[in-house]
């Protein structure tokens, strides 16, 4: 019998990530589920490998260590767990100004949602291209898009880095039959916003722009599959992003200023 393919999901314990699993080990895909809390990552495993008898493993990992990756690839390699996917979901966000957040939070954040990001990217995509087919899920933000805002500094930032890596790569890799996509969800409803104390903040945005994680996964999974470079999820984020590149920047940003930046948390606030 062949050995199953796997694909590796980062932030699997919840929200966004916690989806991906949940669609893939339906679709009978064989998981890789990482992240921090292990107990969490235990009972998702089992009950994946239960419901839908797939082969399934958890990695406790803290991508904000820089030898996180190595770690990961390296465990994948001793125990024979080919990776056929990579979805790179892992990321939070920081409220507050750039001088007020210290400096070992900024630096674990940009260890997370960048270079882990593209350090894992890195590890597993050789495998891939040798092969001739995989594929590499880069999950950004319509904030890497959207006009930039006070506060919350480097989160917009990296999903721009994010968008436009998944893009190079993209270009690279369809060659030889690596997909790669970048996807942009807006407003989605996930632990997001409680692990980053705005979760009050956020409730009063109006409801139309929030969307839920399994819309988002199964509109990003099948983005994948069709080699899109870039998905926006979601009429609405589509809209906002069109706005973006057709308004003049003068007015998208004074529309951002005036309607998104009250989202965004200062230290002052
Ligand atoms: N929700 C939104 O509105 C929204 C919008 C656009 C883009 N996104 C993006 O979607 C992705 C997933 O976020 P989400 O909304 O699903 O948030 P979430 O529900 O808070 O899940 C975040 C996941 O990331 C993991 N994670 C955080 N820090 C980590 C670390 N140091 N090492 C390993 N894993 C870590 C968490 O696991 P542990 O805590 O167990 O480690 C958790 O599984 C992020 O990249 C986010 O930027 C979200």
């Amino acid at each position: 019998m062949s050995k199953p393919q796997y694909a590796l999901i980062t932030g699997a314990s919840a929200g966004l990530g916690l989806a991906f699993a949940e669609q893939l080990a339906a679709k009978k895909t064989a998981l890789i589920l990482v992240a921090r809390r292990a107990q969490r990552l235990q009972k998702i495993t089992q009950e994946l490998t239960d419901q839908h008898g797939i082969k399934a493993h958890y990695l406790v990992a803290d991508l904000a260590h820089p030898d996180a990756p190595d770690k990961i690839f390296e465990q994948c390699q001793n125990n024979q767990w080919p990776v056929h996917t990579l979805i790179n979901n892992a990321g939070y966000g920081v409220p507050g100004d750039f001088d007020h957040v210290d400096w070992a939070t900024h630096q674990a954040q940009l260890n997370v949602m960048l270079n882990n990001l593209v350090k894992l990217s890195y590890l597993f995509y050789p495998a891939m291209k040798k092969a001739g087919c995989g594929g590499i899920l880069q999950v950004a933000s319509l904030a890497g898009l959207a006009p930039p805002t006070a506060g919350h500094t480097l989160y917009g930032p990296m999903k721009a880095f994010v968008i436009k890596f998944a893009h190079s790569l993209h270009l690279e890799a369809k060659d030889f039959g690596v997909h790669v996509t970048a996807v942009c969800p807006g407003f989605t409803y996930t632990e997001f916003h409680d692990v980053n104390g705005t979760r009050k903040r956020m409730n009063s945005l109006s409801k139309s722009l929030w969307m839920n994680a399994d819309d988002v996964v199964r509109q990003s999974l099948q983005a994948l599959a069709d080699n899109k470079p870039v998905k926006i999820n979601g009429w609405r984020n589509r809209l906002i992003a069109l706005m973006t590149r057709l308004f003049p920047d003068k007015l998208i940003r004074a529309l951002f200023q005036s309607n998104i930046q009250k989202y965004r948390q200062r230290s002052s606030d």
